[in-house]
């Protein structure tokens, strides 16, 4: 398998070795709010920020390349990390994505994949080398997954992985999420590279951005362990809470201070799938995150 400090090595490459950024989700901005969930997810799930109580959150809306000044009208994933703080001080993180699909199982493919999406001349090698990818190539291609959204208000992100839910009970789910946008009316046309992070700064200046959290429970017959996995036979979708975005967080990597958002990040009541993708990414964020310390 790739090791993870030749993968950062590859997508940096590819990048043009930006210093001091993020290796993908380079050019983003944090926020600070809080998650509320709703009475179903507390009876799906023990762990305690879905008991119903606000909880603080830390939210990064990003753009999903390697270069810090990507502008943000051009083509491109956009990202939308959450970090729920807990009362007892633990955290657990949730990382999505505009692609409702992901094409791939291996690091090795993604790899390729993110140099191909970087120089789309590489696309047809891409995807003759993984014909598999097709399918979900084309539903992110339906769901205008890398156009450029009005506003990170608007789009709908995708964390992909499953991840296990324990109730009080034990009984146990397999679910995925959906950050599902309750968007609102715009605050006005935008224009210019920062056009995403200054319609957001308008917006917040009005009022709170929310994004329901929708969960999707896996049937008997959908597969938690493969990330390209389409959950065709599940029987219910739910929504689990709201994520409120209050106030723009600028301080939050001021004087080289480092925030990691880690999908691997879990907390008593949530169990990881063993999903090749998800175990592999901590690895390769550890990677990135010592190249920007
Ligand atoms: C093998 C697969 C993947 C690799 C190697 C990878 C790699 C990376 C790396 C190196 C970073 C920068 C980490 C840092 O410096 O803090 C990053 C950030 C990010 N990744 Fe991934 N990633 C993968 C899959 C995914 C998937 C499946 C999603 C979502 C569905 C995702 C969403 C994100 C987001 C939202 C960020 C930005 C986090 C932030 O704002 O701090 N990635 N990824």
């Amino acid at each position: 398998m790739l090791d993870p400090e030749s993968a950062i090595d590859q997508i940096n490459a590819a990048f043009g070795k930006p210093k001091g950024y993020r290796t993908l989700h380079a050019k983003g901005r944090f926020y600070t709010g809080t998650f509320t969930a709703t009475p179903e997810a507390g009876d799906l799930g023990s762990a305690l920020h879905l008991q119903g109580p606000p909880v603080p959150v830390v939210v990064r809306w990003s753009n999903g390349g390697g270069n810090p000044h990507h502008p943000d009208g051009a083509t491109d994933v956009r990202g939308m990390a959450v970090s729920f703080r807990l009362p007892d001080g633990t955290a657990t993180d949730l990382l999505g994505q505009t692609a409702p699909r992901f094409p791939v199982r291996t690091p090795e493919a993604f790899v390729e994949l993110v140099k191909a999406a970087n120089k789309p001349y590489l696309l047809p090698v891409f995807l003759a080398r993984h014909p598999s990818a097709v399918p979900a190539m084309i539903a992110n291609a339906r769901a205008k997954s890398i156009a450029a959204p009005a506003s990170y208000a608007d789009a709908t992100f995708y964390p992909v992985h499953a991840y296990k839910w324990l109730a009080a009970d034990k009984t146990a789910s397999w679910v995925r999420y959906t950050f599902v946008p309750q968007a609102g009316e715009s605050p006005g046309v935008f224009t210019g590279a920062d056009r995403l992070q200054d319609e957001m700064a308008a917006r917040l200046q009005r009022g709170p951005v929310r994004h329901t959290m929708r969960v999707q429970v896996a049937g008997p017959a959908d597969d938690p362990h493969d990330p390209m996995s389409v959950w065709s036979s599940s029987a219910r979708v739910f929504d689990a809470g709201t994520i409120e975005v209050t106030a723009l967080d600028p301080d939050r990597e001021k004087d080289g201070a480092i925030f990691v958002f880690d999908p691997a990040r879990i907390v008593t009541g949530i169990e990881l799938s063993g999903d090749p993708i998800l175990r592999y990414r901590p690895g390769a964020y550890t990677a990135s995150v010592n190249r920007r310390v």
